[in-house]
C-alpha cells in the first residue's frame, strides 16, 4: 500500500487531498499543527500526526513518526491581500517562512528516503496567482513564485534518483479557510492611499464566475502523485485552467 504524508490537513485543499487518498485506498499520514481526530472519517488507514511546517523540531518528529512514505504533499500555506507599504516586514517573513521555507525544510527531510529507495514524488502547492501578476498580492505572490522556481530546479536535480517532483497551481478559492485566516492576520487594514485598488480588486472578484473548489485540488494534486506524464505544473480549478490556457 502506498502512503501519502500531507502538510495542512486541517482544512480547504489538504483536508479534501487526504480524503481523496483514502477514498483510493492509499494509507495517509494527515498532518496539522493543532492535531483534531474529528476532521477526517476514521479510518486504518488514517494516521492524524502533528506538523508546524515553521518548527525543524515538529517537522523532524513528524516525518521520524510517519515512517517510509512514498509521496509527500507540501500544502500548508497561508495568504496575506495588502499593499506592500501595508504589509509589515513581520507578515512577510511569516509568509516565506511558511509557504516557501517550510516547503523546502519538508522537501529536505523526506529527500533521503526518497533518493535512497529511488523512488517517490513530491507534489508542491503553489498558486494561479503565479500565472497573472494582481496587485496587492506582491509578498504572496513572491512566496510562491519562489516555491514554483525551487520546484522546477530540484526536478531537474532529482530526476537521475528516480524522484519527481511536481507543481499544483490552485485558483481562487473562497469556500476554504484562506481568506479568513489570511483576514484575521491583517489587522491594521488597507493603507487610504490604496483605497480605490483595493475597491477595484474585490469588484473584480464579484464579478468573477470561475472559482476553484477543494476537489479539484485533491483530483490534480492525486494526478501530480500518481500520473508519471503529469506537467510539470498542473492548474486546478476552473478559473486556473482558464488562465493558464489563455497564456
Ligand atoms: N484558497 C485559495 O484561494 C488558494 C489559492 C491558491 C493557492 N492556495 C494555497 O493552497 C494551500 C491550501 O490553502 P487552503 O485554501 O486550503 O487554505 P486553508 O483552508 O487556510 O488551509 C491552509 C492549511 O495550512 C495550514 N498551515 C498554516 N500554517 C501552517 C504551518 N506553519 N504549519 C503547518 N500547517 C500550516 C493550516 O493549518 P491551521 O489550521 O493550523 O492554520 C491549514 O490546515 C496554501 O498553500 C495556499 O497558499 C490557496
Amino acid at each position: 500500500m502506498q502512503t501519502v504524508l500531507i502538510t495542512g490537513c486541517s482544512s480547504g485543499f489538504g483536508l479534501e487531498t487526504a480524503r481523496c487518498f483514502l477514498d483510493h485506498g492509499w494509507a495517509v499520514v494527515a498532518t496539522m499543527r493543532q492535531v483534531r481526530g474529528d476532521v477526517l472519517p476514521p479510518s486504518d488507514r488514517l494516521r492524524v500526526i502533528a506538523l508546524d511546517v515553521t518548527d525543524p523540531a515538529s517537522i523532524e518528529r513528524a516525518v521520524t513518526s510517519a515512517g517510509p512514505i512514498d509521496v509527500v504533499v507540501n500544502n500548508a500555506g497561508i495568504g496575506w491581500l495588502n499593499a506592500l507599504e501595508g504589509t509589515p516586514m513581520a507578515a512577510a517573513r511569516e509568509l516565506f517562512e511558511t509557504n516557501t521555507l517550510g516547503t523546502i525544510a519538508m522537501t529536505q527531510a523526506v529527500l533521503p528516503q526518497f533518493r535512497e529507495r529511488r523512488a517517490g514524488v513530491i507534489v508542491n502547492v503553489s498558486s494561479s496567482v503565479t500565472l497573472r501578476s494582481l496587485p496587492l498580492l506582491s509578498v504572496y505572490t513572491g512566496s510562491k513564485a519562489a516555491v514554483n522556481a525551487f520546484t522546477e530546479s530540484l526536478a531537474l536535480e532529482l530526476e537521475q534518483f528516480g524522484v519527481r517532483v511536481r507543481l499544483v497551481l490552485p485558483g481562487r478559492a473562497p469556500d476554504t479557510s484562506f481568506g479568513d485566516n489570511a483576514r484575521s492576520r491583517m489587522r491594521d487594514g488597507f493603507p487610504n492611499a490604496y483605497a480605490e485598488l483595493v475597491r477595484d480588486v474585490f469588484s473584480g472578484w464579484d464579478q468573477s464566475s470561475e472559482v476553484t473548489q477543494s476537489r479539484d485540488v485533491a483530483e490534480a494534486v492525486w494526478r501530480a502523485a500518481t500520473d508519471p506524464s503529469c506537467p510539470m505544473r498542473l492548474p486546478a480549478g476552473a478559473d486556473a485552467v482558464s488562465l493558464a490556457a489563455s497564456r
